[in-house]
Protein backbone atom coordinates (compact mmCIF):
# COMPACT_ATOMS: atom_id res chain seq x y z
CA UNK A 1 0.00 0.00 0.00
CA UNK A 2 1.11 3.58 -1.07
CA UNK A 3 1.04 6.34 1.53
CA UNK A 4 1.92 9.85 1.30
CA UNK A 5 5.24 11.08 2.54
CA UNK A 6 7.34 13.96 1.79
CA UNK A 7 9.58 15.54 -1.48
CA UNK A 8 12.89 16.68 -0.97
CA UNK A 9 12.37 20.45 -2.30
CA UNK A 10 9.47 20.97 -0.03
CA UNK A 11 8.00 18.62 2.43
CA UNK A 12 5.15 18.15 -0.01
CA UNK A 13 2.74 14.99 -0.45
CA UNK A 14 4.52 12.20 -2.72
CA UNK A 15 3.71 8.49 -2.87
CA UNK A 16 6.46 6.05 -1.53
CA UNK A 17 6.04 2.88 -0.24
CA UNK A 18 7.12 2.13 3.33
CA UNK A 19 6.16 2.57 7.30
CA UNK A 20 7.18 5.51 8.90
CA UNK A 21 9.08 4.60 11.97
CA UNK A 22 8.64 7.22 14.85
CA UNK A 23 10.68 5.63 17.63
CA UNK A 24 13.47 3.36 18.38
CA UNK A 25 16.15 2.15 15.75
CA UNK A 26 15.32 -0.70 14.00
CA UNK A 27 18.81 -1.17 13.48
CA UNK A 28 21.59 -1.66 14.76
CA UNK A 29 23.98 0.74 12.31
CA UNK A 30 26.57 1.34 15.26
CA UNK A 31 28.15 -1.75 16.43
CA UNK A 32 26.88 -2.57 19.95
CA UNK A 33 30.46 -1.64 21.18
CA UNK A 34 31.01 1.93 20.58
CA UNK A 35 29.24 4.31 23.07
CA UNK A 36 30.25 7.66 20.82
CA UNK A 37 30.09 8.94 17.50
CA UNK A 38 32.03 11.27 16.19
CA UNK A 39 30.51 14.26 13.94
CA UNK A 40 32.50 17.66 12.07
CA UNK A 41 35.11 16.61 14.76
CA UNK A 42 32.54 16.03 17.84
CA UNK A 43 32.37 12.96 19.71
CA UNK A 44 28.08 12.69 20.85
CA UNK A 45 26.98 9.31 22.57
CA UNK A 46 24.95 7.16 20.38
CA UNK A 47 21.08 5.97 21.46
CA UNK A 48 18.36 4.31 20.05
CA UNK A 49 18.01 7.36 17.79
CA UNK A 50 21.32 6.98 15.99
CA UNK A 51 21.33 5.90 12.98
CA UNK A 52 23.52 8.17 10.84
CA UNK A 53 26.28 6.06 8.51
CA UNK A 54 30.18 6.54 7.77
CA UNK A 55 29.07 7.39 4.39
CA UNK A 56 27.30 10.62 5.55
CA UNK A 57 29.24 11.45 7.94
CA UNK A 58 32.45 11.76 5.81
CA UNK A 59 30.44 13.93 3.37
CA UNK A 60 29.33 16.63 6.03
CA UNK A 61 33.18 18.70 5.31
CA UNK A 62 32.64 18.36 2.01
CA UNK A 63 30.28 21.97 1.32
CA UNK A 64 30.34 21.40 -2.44
CA UNK A 65 28.33 24.63 -2.77
CA UNK A 66 31.40 27.09 -1.84
CA UNK A 67 34.03 24.69 -4.01
CA UNK A 68 35.13 27.28 -6.37
CA UNK A 69 33.77 26.19 -9.74
CA UNK A 70 31.82 23.61 -8.86
CA UNK A 71 28.31 23.91 -10.77
CA UNK A 72 26.61 24.23 -7.10
CA UNK A 73 28.99 26.71 -6.12
CA UNK A 74 28.11 28.90 -9.61
CA UNK A 75 24.01 28.27 -8.90
CA UNK A 76 24.74 29.70 -5.68
CA UNK A 77 26.08 32.80 -6.81
CA UNK A 78 23.52 33.12 -9.42
CA UNK A 79 20.85 33.25 -7.46
CA UNK A 80 22.73 35.10 -4.56
CA UNK A 81 23.38 38.01 -7.70
CA UNK A 82 19.70 38.35 -8.11
CA UNK A 83 19.33 39.65 -4.41
CA UNK A 84 22.68 41.99 -3.69
CA UNK A 85 21.44 43.97 -0.89
CA UNK A 86 20.34 41.11 1.16
CA UNK A 87 22.69 39.01 3.86
CA UNK A 88 24.45 35.78 2.16
CA UNK A 89 24.79 33.27 4.63
CA UNK A 90 26.40 29.71 3.29
CA UNK A 91 28.35 28.05 6.13
CA UNK A 92 26.25 27.25 8.96
CA UNK A 93 26.80 23.43 10.88
CA UNK A 94 24.29 20.65 9.76
CA UNK A 95 24.28 19.44 13.09
CA UNK A 96 21.10 20.64 14.44
CA UNK A 97 18.92 20.11 17.42
CA UNK A 98 15.08 17.97 16.54
CA UNK A 99 13.50 21.18 18.18
CA UNK A 100 15.61 23.60 15.54
CA UNK A 101 14.82 21.52 12.63
CA UNK A 102 10.94 21.05 13.41
CA UNK A 103 9.71 22.24 16.47
CA UNK A 104 10.40 25.94 15.83
CA UNK A 105 9.05 25.98 12.93
CA UNK A 106 5.41 24.33 13.99
CA UNK A 107 6.18 21.00 12.79
CA UNK A 108 3.52 18.82 14.66
CA UNK A 109 4.76 15.97 17.47
CA UNK A 110 4.06 13.09 14.38
CA UNK A 111 5.22 14.73 11.25
CA UNK A 112 6.56 12.26 9.51
CA UNK A 113 9.70 14.22 8.91
CA UNK A 114 10.69 13.36 12.12
CA UNK A 115 10.97 9.54 11.58
CA UNK A 116 13.73 7.65 12.39
CA UNK A 117 13.09 6.14 8.93
CA UNK A 118 13.30 9.57 7.07
CA UNK A 119 15.89 11.89 8.85
CA UNK A 120 19.71 11.45 9.77
CA UNK A 121 20.37 11.61 14.07
CA UNK A 122 23.51 11.36 15.48
CA UNK A 123 20.93 11.10 18.50
CA UNK A 124 18.07 11.92 19.87
CA UNK A 125 18.93 14.98 20.64
CA UNK A 126 21.16 16.16 18.04
CA UNK A 127 20.87 15.34 13.90
CA UNK A 128 21.68 16.84 10.42
CA UNK A 129 19.00 19.10 9.61
CA UNK A 130 16.48 18.35 6.62
CA UNK A 131 16.09 21.83 5.24
CA UNK A 132 17.42 25.07 5.45
CA UNK A 133 14.20 26.17 7.16
CA UNK A 134 16.23 24.68 10.35
CA UNK A 135 17.63 27.96 10.53
CA UNK A 136 15.03 30.69 9.90
CA UNK A 137 14.86 31.66 13.72
CA UNK A 138 18.65 32.05 14.55
CA UNK A 139 18.80 34.28 11.24
CA UNK A 140 16.07 36.50 12.64
CA UNK A 141 16.92 36.61 15.84
CA UNK A 142 20.58 38.05 14.49
CA UNK A 143 18.50 41.21 13.89
CA UNK A 144 18.96 39.86 9.90
CA UNK A 145 15.81 41.51 7.35
CA UNK A 146 16.48 40.15 4.67
CA UNK A 147 19.23 37.27 3.72
CA UNK A 148 19.55 34.05 2.12
CA UNK A 149 21.27 31.04 3.46
CA UNK A 150 23.06 28.12 1.08
CA UNK A 151 23.48 24.93 2.80
CA UNK A 152 23.62 20.85 2.79
CA UNK A 153 20.83 18.95 3.78
CA UNK A 154 20.04 15.74 4.55
CA UNK A 155 17.35 13.21 4.23
CA UNK A 156 16.86 9.61 4.38
CA UNK A 157 15.81 8.63 0.64
CA UNK A 158 15.90 5.34 -1.98
CA UNK A 159 18.95 5.41 -4.47
CA UNK A 160 18.54 6.73 -7.86
CA UNK A 161 20.01 9.03 -10.61
CA UNK A 162 17.86 11.91 -8.64
CA UNK A 163 17.87 11.19 -5.36
CA UNK A 164 20.71 11.50 -3.18
CA UNK A 165 20.45 12.05 0.97
CA UNK A 166 22.42 14.79 0.32
CA UNK A 167 21.83 17.64 -1.29
CA UNK A 168 21.68 21.72 -1.32
CA UNK A 169 19.19 23.89 -0.63
CA UNK A 170 18.77 27.91 -0.84
CA UNK A 171 16.73 29.68 2.02
CA UNK A 172 16.10 32.84 1.18
CA UNK A 173 13.73 35.29 3.52
CA UNK A 174 12.40 38.82 3.87
CA UNK A 175 10.59 41.11 6.55
CA UNK A 176 8.91 44.21 6.50
CA UNK A 177 7.95 46.61 9.32
CA UNK A 178 3.91 46.22 10.19
CA UNK A 179 3.54 50.19 9.98
CA UNK A 180 3.05 52.70 7.36
CA UNK A 181 6.94 52.75 6.69
CA UNK A 182 6.84 49.53 5.79
CA UNK A 183 3.57 49.16 3.41
CA UNK A 184 5.41 51.94 1.80
CA UNK A 185 8.41 49.39 0.97
CA UNK A 186 6.43 46.55 0.08
CA UNK A 187 4.71 48.78 -2.57
CA UNK A 188 7.12 50.55 -4.26
CA UNK A 189 9.51 47.34 -4.29
CA UNK A 190 6.26 45.68 -6.10
CA UNK A 191 5.96 48.09 -8.75
CA UNK A 192 9.63 47.83 -8.86
CA UNK A 193 9.71 44.30 -9.60
CA UNK A 194 6.32 44.17 -11.76
CA UNK A 195 8.19 46.56 -14.21
CA UNK A 196 10.91 44.46 -14.49
CA UNK A 197 8.73 41.48 -15.03
CA UNK A 198 6.32 43.28 -18.21
CA UNK A 199 9.51 43.46 -20.49
CA UNK A 200 10.44 40.25 -20.03
CA UNK A 201 9.54 37.07 -22.19
CA UNK A 202 7.69 34.69 -19.18
CA UNK A 203 4.02 33.78 -19.09
CA UNK A 204 3.35 33.25 -15.16
CA UNK A 205 0.25 30.88 -14.34
CA UNK A 206 -0.71 32.60 -11.49
CA UNK A 207 -3.52 31.46 -8.62
CA UNK A 208 -4.86 34.15 -6.15
CA UNK A 209 -2.39 35.46 -2.94
CA UNK A 210 -4.84 34.60 -0.41
CA UNK A 211 -7.87 31.87 -1.04
CA UNK A 212 -10.17 30.04 1.79
CA UNK A 213 -7.95 27.11 1.08
CA UNK A 214 -4.61 28.46 1.81
CA UNK A 215 -5.50 31.34 4.15
CA UNK A 216 -4.24 34.51 5.68
CA UNK A 217 -2.96 34.30 9.21
CA UNK A 218 -5.59 35.12 12.05
CA UNK A 219 -3.06 37.32 13.21
CA UNK A 220 -2.35 39.22 10.05
CA UNK A 221 -3.64 42.24 8.49
CA UNK A 222 -5.51 40.76 4.99
CA UNK A 223 -4.07 43.68 3.13
CA UNK A 224 -0.98 43.33 4.19
CA UNK A 225 -0.59 39.73 3.84
CA UNK A 226 -1.78 40.14 0.72
CA UNK A 227 0.68 42.39 -0.73
CA UNK A 228 3.45 40.38 1.17
CA UNK A 229 2.47 37.28 -0.79
CA UNK A 230 2.76 39.50 -3.76
CA UNK A 231 6.38 40.67 -3.32
CA UNK A 232 7.57 36.81 -2.56
CA UNK A 233 6.38 35.55 -6.18
CA UNK A 234 7.01 38.56 -8.12
CA UNK A 235 10.54 38.33 -6.14
CA UNK A 236 10.89 34.64 -7.41
CA UNK A 237 9.56 35.22 -10.69
CA UNK A 238 12.36 37.69 -11.13
CA UNK A 239 15.01 34.99 -9.66
CA UNK A 240 13.41 32.34 -12.07
CA UNK A 241 13.86 34.62 -14.78
CA UNK A 242 17.56 35.11 -13.86
CA UNK A 243 18.58 31.41 -13.10
CA UNK A 244 16.65 29.68 -16.49
CA UNK A 245 16.66 32.65 -18.17
CA UNK A 246 21.05 32.47 -18.33
CA UNK A 247 20.65 29.03 -19.79
CA UNK A 248 17.39 28.51 -22.09
CA UNK A 249 16.96 30.06 -25.20
CA UNK A 250 13.65 32.44 -24.21
CA UNK A 251 12.11 34.07 -27.69
CA UNK A 252 9.33 35.50 -28.27
CA UNK A 253 7.94 32.10 -29.42
CA UNK A 254 8.96 30.13 -26.94
CA UNK A 255 8.86 32.19 -23.51
CA UNK A 256 9.67 31.00 -19.88
CA UNK A 257 6.73 29.38 -18.20
CA UNK A 258 6.17 29.80 -14.51
CA UNK A 259 3.35 28.44 -12.75
CA UNK A 260 1.90 28.68 -8.91
CA UNK A 261 0.45 26.03 -6.99
CA UNK A 262 -1.29 26.12 -3.89
CA UNK A 263 0.54 24.18 -1.16
CA UNK A 264 0.97 23.95 2.83
CA UNK A 265 3.37 24.37 4.85
CA UNK A 266 3.86 24.24 8.75
CA UNK A 267 5.50 27.13 8.93
CA UNK A 268 3.92 29.61 6.20
CA UNK A 269 0.73 30.75 5.52
CA UNK A 270 -0.56 31.23 2.63
CA UNK A 271 2.15 28.90 1.03
CA UNK A 272 3.10 27.80 -2.71
CA UNK A 273 4.94 25.90 -4.72
CA UNK A 274 6.41 26.73 -8.15
CA UNK A 275 7.29 24.72 -10.95
CA UNK A 276 9.10 25.94 -14.27
CA UNK A 277 8.35 24.76 -17.32
CA UNK A 278 11.82 23.50 -18.86
CA UNK A 279 13.13 21.00 -21.34
CA UNK A 280 9.66 19.71 -22.19
CA UNK A 281 9.00 18.90 -18.37
CA UNK A 282 6.93 20.92 -15.53
CA UNK A 283 10.15 20.87 -12.72
CA UNK A 284 9.04 21.80 -9.23
CA UNK A 285 11.78 23.87 -7.93
CA UNK A 286 10.98 25.68 -4.42
CA UNK A 287 8.54 26.13 -1.55
CA UNK A 288 7.77 29.33 -0.04
CA UNK A 289 5.39 31.45 1.61
CA UNK A 290 4.30 34.02 4.20
CA UNK A 291 6.17 33.51 7.11
CA UNK A 292 3.81 32.01 10.14
CA UNK A 293 3.83 34.69 13.10
CA UNK A 294 4.92 32.17 15.65
CA UNK A 295 8.14 31.47 14.11
CA UNK A 296 9.04 35.52 14.01
CA UNK A 297 7.49 35.84 17.60
CA UNK A 298 10.19 32.86 18.57
CA UNK A 299 12.93 35.16 17.43
CA UNK A 300 11.52 37.76 19.51
CA UNK A 301 10.95 39.92 16.08
CA UNK A 302 8.29 42.29 16.52
CA UNK A 303 5.83 44.26 14.46
CA UNK A 304 6.82 42.26 11.51
CA UNK A 305 5.79 40.36 8.29
CA UNK A 306 7.23 38.95 5.96
CA UNK A 307 8.30 35.94 3.41
CA UNK A 308 10.40 32.48 3.13
CA UNK A 309 11.39 30.50 0.71
CA UNK A 310 13.53 27.38 0.22
CA UNK A 311 14.87 25.89 -3.10
CA UNK A 312 16.82 22.75 -4.06
CA UNK A 313 19.93 23.04 -5.79
CA UNK A 314 20.44 19.85 -7.25
CA UNK A 315 17.63 20.13 -9.65
CA UNK A 316 17.70 22.99 -11.09
CA UNK A 317 21.56 22.53 -11.34
CA UNK A 318 21.06 18.98 -13.19
CA UNK A 319 18.90 20.87 -15.76
CA UNK A 320 20.70 23.79 -16.52
CA UNK A 321 24.17 22.21 -16.92
CA UNK A 322 22.53 18.50 -17.89
CA UNK A 323 23.67 16.72 -15.22
CA UNK A 324 22.43 13.27 -16.05
CA UNK A 325 23.24 11.45 -12.45
CA UNK A 326 23.46 13.55 -9.08
CA UNK A 327 26.17 11.18 -7.81
CA UNK A 328 28.18 13.38 -10.18
CA UNK A 329 28.48 16.52 -7.86
CA UNK A 330 30.32 14.43 -5.62
CA UNK A 331 32.57 12.89 -7.98
CA UNK A 332 36.16 14.10 -8.06
CA UNK A 333 37.37 13.16 -11.15
CA UNK A 334 38.73 16.01 -13.11
CA UNK A 335 36.96 14.81 -16.11
CA UNK A 336 33.63 16.37 -14.29
CA UNK A 337 35.24 19.13 -12.32
CA UNK A 338 37.72 20.58 -14.86
CA UNK A 339 34.41 21.12 -17.38
CA UNK A 340 33.21 24.16 -15.37
CA UNK A 341 34.10 27.17 -14.90
CA UNK A 342 33.75 29.94 -11.75
CA UNK A 343 30.15 31.45 -12.39
CA UNK A 344 29.39 29.74 -16.15
CA UNK A 345 26.32 27.86 -16.95
CA UNK A 346 28.54 25.04 -19.14
CA UNK A 347 26.75 22.12 -20.60
CA UNK A 348 27.99 18.94 -19.05
CA UNK A 349 30.24 16.36 -21.90
CA UNK A 350 29.35 12.75 -20.93
CA UNK A 351 33.20 11.69 -20.80
CA UNK A 352 32.02 7.73 -20.97
CA UNK A 353 29.18 5.56 -19.41
CA UNK A 354 30.40 2.43 -18.25
CA UNK A 355 28.33 -0.99 -17.90
CA UNK A 356 26.30 -1.70 -14.72
CA UNK A 357 26.29 -4.72 -13.36
CA UNK A 358 22.66 -5.91 -11.53
CA UNK A 359 22.74 -8.15 -8.10
CA UNK A 360 19.85 -9.26 -6.75
CA UNK A 361 19.58 -10.01 -3.55
CA UNK A 362 16.44 -12.02 -2.02
CA UNK A 363 15.68 -12.56 1.50
CA UNK A 364 13.30 -13.76 4.38
CA UNK A 365 12.60 -10.59 7.13
CA UNK A 366 12.48 -11.67 10.20
CA UNK A 367 8.79 -12.29 11.79
CA UNK A 368 7.24 -9.00 13.71
CA UNK A 369 10.27 -7.06 12.04
CA UNK A 370 9.26 -4.01 9.31
CA UNK A 371 12.26 -3.30 7.16
CA UNK A 372 12.00 -0.10 5.59
CA UNK A 373 13.79 0.60 1.95
CA UNK A 374 15.48 3.89 3.40
CA UNK A 375 17.58 1.08 5.79
CA UNK A 376 18.52 -1.41 3.04
CA UNK A 377 19.50 1.61 0.52
CA UNK A 378 21.61 3.08 3.32
CA UNK A 379 23.19 0.09 4.11
CA UNK A 380 23.84 -0.44 0.68
CA UNK A 381 25.26 3.38 0.17
CA UNK A 382 27.44 3.00 2.87
CA UNK A 383 28.92 -0.55 1.71
CA UNK A 384 29.11 0.51 -1.60
CA UNK A 385 29.52 4.35 -1.85
CA UNK A 386 28.78 6.05 -4.87
CA UNK A 387 29.40 2.96 -6.84
CA UNK A 388 25.60 2.30 -6.42
CA UNK A 389 23.12 3.90 -9.26
CA UNK A 390 19.73 2.60 -8.55
CA UNK A 391 18.38 0.05 -5.87
CA UNK A 392 14.48 -1.17 -7.14
CA UNK A 393 12.43 -3.69 -4.95
CA UNK A 394 11.29 -5.74 -7.11
CA UNK A 395 9.64 -8.65 -5.09
CA UNK A 396 7.53 -8.45 -2.19
CA UNK A 397 5.86 -11.54 -0.95
CA UNK A 398 4.09 -12.55 2.18
CA UNK A 399 3.70 -16.05 2.64
CA UNK A 400 0.19 -17.09 3.53
CA UNK A 401 0.87 -19.93 5.76
CA UNK A 402 3.77 -18.72 7.68
CA UNK A 403 2.79 -14.83 7.24
CA UNK A 404 6.60 -14.40 6.86
CA UNK A 405 7.21 -11.67 4.36
CA UNK A 406 10.58 -12.50 1.60
CA UNK A 407 11.79 -8.98 -0.01
CA UNK A 408 13.83 -8.53 -3.23
CA UNK A 409 15.72 -5.84 -4.02
CA UNK A 410 17.67 -5.28 -7.38
CA UNK A 411 21.18 -3.38 -6.92
CA UNK A 412 22.44 -1.49 -10.02
CA UNK A 413 25.87 -0.94 -9.72
CA UNK A 414 27.31 1.33 -12.58
CA UNK A 415 30.67 3.40 -11.80
CA UNK A 416 30.59 7.32 -12.77
CA UNK A 417 34.54 6.86 -13.83
CA UNK A 418 35.91 3.41 -14.70
CA UNK A 419 34.37 0.24 -15.57
CA UNK A 420 34.04 -1.91 -12.46
CA UNK A 421 35.17 -6.12 -12.82
CA UNK A 422 33.03 -8.66 -11.48
CA UNK A 423 35.59 -9.72 -9.19
CA UNK A 424 35.21 -6.61 -7.39
CA UNK A 425 31.01 -6.37 -7.27
CA UNK A 426 30.88 -9.68 -6.16
CA UNK A 427 32.89 -8.62 -2.97
CA UNK A 428 30.85 -5.40 -2.10
CA UNK A 429 27.21 -7.83 -3.18
CA UNK A 430 28.73 -10.42 -0.85
CA UNK A 431 29.41 -7.58 1.99
CA UNK A 432 26.00 -6.24 1.17
CA UNK A 433 24.68 -9.71 2.19
CA UNK A 434 26.56 -10.14 5.44
CA UNK A 435 25.51 -7.05 6.49
CA UNK A 436 22.15 -7.39 5.66
CA UNK A 437 22.40 -10.80 7.97
CA UNK A 438 24.45 -9.11 10.81
CA UNK A 439 22.01 -6.13 11.20
CA UNK A 440 18.98 -7.02 10.28
CA UNK A 441 19.18 -10.78 11.29
CA UNK A 442 17.31 -11.64 7.85
CA UNK A 443 17.76 -15.03 6.40
CA UNK A 444 18.89 -15.00 2.67
CA UNK A 445 16.12 -17.07 0.27
N1 LIG B 1 11.86 23.90 3.94
C1 LIG B 1 11.00 23.43 2.88
C2 LIG B 1 11.56 22.10 2.36
O1 LIG B 1 12.67 21.78 2.53
C3 LIG B 1 10.85 24.41 1.75
C4 LIG B 1 10.24 25.70 2.17
C5 LIG B 1 8.88 25.88 2.11
C6 LIG B 1 11.03 26.74 2.66
C7 LIG B 1 8.28 27.05 2.50
C8 LIG B 1 10.44 27.94 3.07
C9 LIG B 1 9.07 28.08 2.98
O2 LIG B 1 11.14 28.96 3.54
O3 LIG B 1 8.53 29.26 3.34
O4 LIG B 1 10.92 21.35 1.76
Amino acid sequence: MSRAVFCRVSWAPCLRLGPRIFSARISSIVPPSKTHIEVLGQQFPVDDYTNITPAITSKTALKLHLQPSHPLSTLRGLIESAYPDFTHASSMSPLVTPFKNFDELSFPADHPGRAVTDSYYVNRNMMLRTHTSAHEVEMFKKGETKWLLTADVYRRDEIDASHYPIFHQVEGARIFDTDANGLKEVEEDNARLSSLLAQANIIIEDIPHISPTNPVQHDHDPVFSELVAKNLKLSLNNLILKVFGAASNISKEQPLRVRWIEAYFPFTSPSFEVEVFFQGKWLEILGCGVIRQATLDTAGVQNKIGWAFGLGLERIAMVLFSIPDIRLFWSQDPRFLSQFEDGKINVFQPYSKYPSCFKDVSFWVPKDFELHENDFCDLVRDTAGDLVEDVKRIDHFVHPKTNRTSLCYRVNYRSMDRSLSNEEINHVQSQVISRLKEQFGVEIR
